[in-house]
């Protein structure tokens, strides 16, 4: 698989995305959306405490990808308790690419009735993204499907340190049960 992202380049960017937060926030209530935000979450989060800013934690679960294509219809799932009424709140999400995860989101966490809605994605998709945009974006990516850095293809590969183009030996290794990850794991 190409890589897309190394691990130095991830860092930089969260680094630089907690400096870009911390200029206008100084308490915020973090919503992860699982499962895909999980490192992303982690590493942000100890960037934004290294940048002074103080957080709660919350998660959802979203979901509307089946293989690499969007469904175009977006199950939430509150998670934990999560309650955010008068709350600045960050949504964390790996990649923006049709925009139907986050518009889904904003909405819902205002009704809720959160105070104020902003949102971060790491990687933002070129292309179809129907004039959604998100408030803190780590960088831009061609079209294409990505894994690793919580990005999953069926589930697999999430656990990559790094961000990669989905090769199609990869693809084909979990659509047909012998990624090589998976036997190791015993799963196969
Ligand atoms: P959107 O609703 O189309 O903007 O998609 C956002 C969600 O789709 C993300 O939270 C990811 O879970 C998933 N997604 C979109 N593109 C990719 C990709 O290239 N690799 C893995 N997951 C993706
Ligand atoms: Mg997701």
């Amino acid at each position: 698989m190409d890589t897309v992202l190394n691990e130095r380049q991830i860092e930089e960017l969260v680094a630089r995305l907690a400096r870009e937060i911390a200029i206008e926030h100084q308490h915020l209530m973090v919503v992860g959306l699982l499962k895909g935000c999980l490192p992303f979450m982690a590493d942000l989060s100890r960037a934004l405490c290294r940048c002074g800013v103080r957080l709660e934690m919350g998660f959802m679960r979203a979901k509307s990808y089946f293989g690499d294509r969007s469904s175009g219809h977006v199950q939430l799932e509150e998670l934990m308790g999560l309650t955010v009424a008068d709350k600045d709140v960050l949504v964390v999400d790996d990649i923006l690419d049709t925009g139907h995860t986050l518009r889904k989101m904003h909405n819902f966490l205002a009704d809720r009735g959160a105070r104020q809605v902003r949102t971060c994605v790491l990687l933002q998709k070129e292309g179809h993204n129907n004039g959604v945009v998100a408030d803190y974006v780590g960088t831009t990516i061609a079209d294409m499907f990505v894994v690793g850095y919580g990005l999953d293809y069926r589930e697999c590969y999430r656990e990559l340190p790094h961000i990669a183009a989905l090769g199609e030996e990869e693809r084909a290794a979990v659509d047909c049960g012998s990624d090589p990850l998976l036997l190791e794991a015993g799963h196969g």
